[in-house]
């Protein structure tokens, strides 16, 4: 009998035709996300669920898939599931750290120059025809980014790709992190260890890396904010929930840090009277940090290869639950 598999979204090949190869795929056709009722209503009977981030795996839905075997998400991130709810069930989950790491570090740089050079306000100036003298010796005056100080919050693969780029562009390189890296690698990169409160002090530019954690959620809080330098500009392409977001706000109406930009927001899509769509000191992207051709490609590729792996009794290649091993062993979800 071939597996039968939940997709809840359409995403690029070459994941679903590579899954249509050996199991019988039940789609989620429309745009938005599938509704909590759908999401339950579906997951029964499924051996194999391939979800997104924007889809909360909690207990109640692993509970619905009673014949689930693995929940292959197409993200990095993973807050999103009940990992020892699924582990506990014997439910295998991988998900694709790694293939969008290039693709997150240079969007952050992006979004380091778009905010230091005021590149959006400068684009909407010429658009909207307001530019009326030839050269101007002041005109969006930004702020240099050789020679400044950058602090990654968060030194893992996309953390340590930022500080690749940061250390091509001279700048001084400091990192938090619950780990400090090997002295070896702290010379290769040319990092600084900081512990969090002093890295806020010193860097120029902010930018986070770190996964949703009990231990991150609102680690940017007023009280951080206010350890910032006025020139600071604040860079998250993480996840939004990292920072708190009316702290921020009231710190960028007070020119308290001189910017932000970012990529992920408390809620997706921005309700449309978030304040912060109303502060020129702000670049606002919609989580578009793996958005390229080759990141998604790639990210497909890994989901359907995770899901595949399980339904033929192999380890996926990233997995977060090895220890599900001993509740259910790979010999007995084996199907294809
Ligand atoms: C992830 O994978 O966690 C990103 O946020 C989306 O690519």
């Amino acid at each position: 009998m071939r597996p039968k598999v939940y997709i809840t979204r359409k995403i690029p090949e070459p994941g679903p035709g590579l899954i249509g190869k050996y199991c019988d795929i039940v789609l989620h056709k429309r745009e938005q996300p599938p509704r909590r009722e759908e999401l339950i209503k579906n997951i029964k009977g499924k051996d194999a669920l391939l979800c997104l981030l924007t889809d909360r795996i909690d207990r109640e839905v692993i509970e619905a898939g009673a014949d689930l075997k693995v929940i292959s998400t197409l993200s990095a991130g993973f807050e999103h599931i009940d990992v020892a709810a699924a582990t506990k069930k014997g439910i295998y989950i991988g998900h694709t750290p790694g293939v969008l790491t290039e693709a997150t570090a240079d969007l952050a740089f992006a979004l380091i120059l778009a905010a230091s050079r005021n590149i959006v306000q400068a684009d909407t100036f010429v658009r909207n025809k307001r530019w009326k003298v030839p050269w101007s010796p002041s005109l969006f005056l930004g702020q240099s980014v050789r020679g400044s100080t950058i602090g990654i919050i968060g030194l893992g693969r996309i953390g340590r790709a930022v500080a690749q780029r940061a250390k091509g562009f001279g700048m001084k390189i400091l990192y938090a992190d619950a780990r400090r890296a090997s002295s070896v690698e702290e010379k290769r990169l040319h990092l600084e260890y900081r512990p969090l409160d002093g890295l806020l002090q010193e860097s120029d530019f902010v930018t986070i890396h770190a996964p949703l954690t009990e231990e991150t959620f609102h680690m940017i809080n007023a009280k951080r904010l206010k350890l910032m330098k006025p020139t600071a500009i604040l860079i998250n392409t993480s996840r939004g929930q990292t920072i708190d977001e009316k702290a921020l706000v009231q710190a960028l109406r007070e020119n308290r840090i001189a910017g932000a930009a970012l990529d992920v927001f408390e809620k997706e899509p921005v309700a449309k009277d978030n304040p912060l769509l109303r502060l020129h000191n702000v670049t606002l992207l919609p989580h578009i940090g793996s958005a390229t051709r080759e990141a998604r490609g790639r990210m497909s590729d890994l989901s359907a290869q995770n899901l595949l792996n399980v339904l033929m009794g192999k380890p996926p290649a990233h997995w977060l639950n090895p220890d599900v091993a001993n509740i259910r062993p790979l010999k007995a979800v084996k199907m294809i």
